[in-house]
């Protein structure tokens, strides 16, 4: 959901079981790795600080509209509007 009149993206993240729902807005994350580190505090996830260059914030995206789940690094994603309504696997075990 997101509500164009106050900019709020609510998502849902998935990680161990358990479903969490988060609302956020555009811009209040540097990116999904931030977003993802604050709110499940994953040891070793986003080790290199969203360099791009460990592979430990891989995720899997998938939308509303469509049942594949997209493989993704989490700090390239930007927390935008294109994150609404979205589910957000987070792995169990971080590589
Ligand atoms: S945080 Fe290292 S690749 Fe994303």
């Amino acid at each position: 959901m997101c509500d164009a009149a106050n900019n709020v993206i609510i998502l849902t993240l998935h990680h161990l079981g358990e479903s969490i729902r988060i609302k956020t807005f555009h811009g209040q994350y540097h990116s999904l790795m931030s977003l993802i580190v604050d709110q499940l505090a994953i040891p070793g996830f986003g080790l290199c600080c969203g360099m791009g260059s460990c592979g430990t914030c891989l995720v899997q995206i998938t939308d509303r509209y469509s049942p594949v789940k997209r493989n993704v690094l989490a700090c390239a994603i930007h927390i935008n509007n294109e994150l609404a309504n979205t589910d957000i696997i987070v792995p169990d075990w971080v590589y």
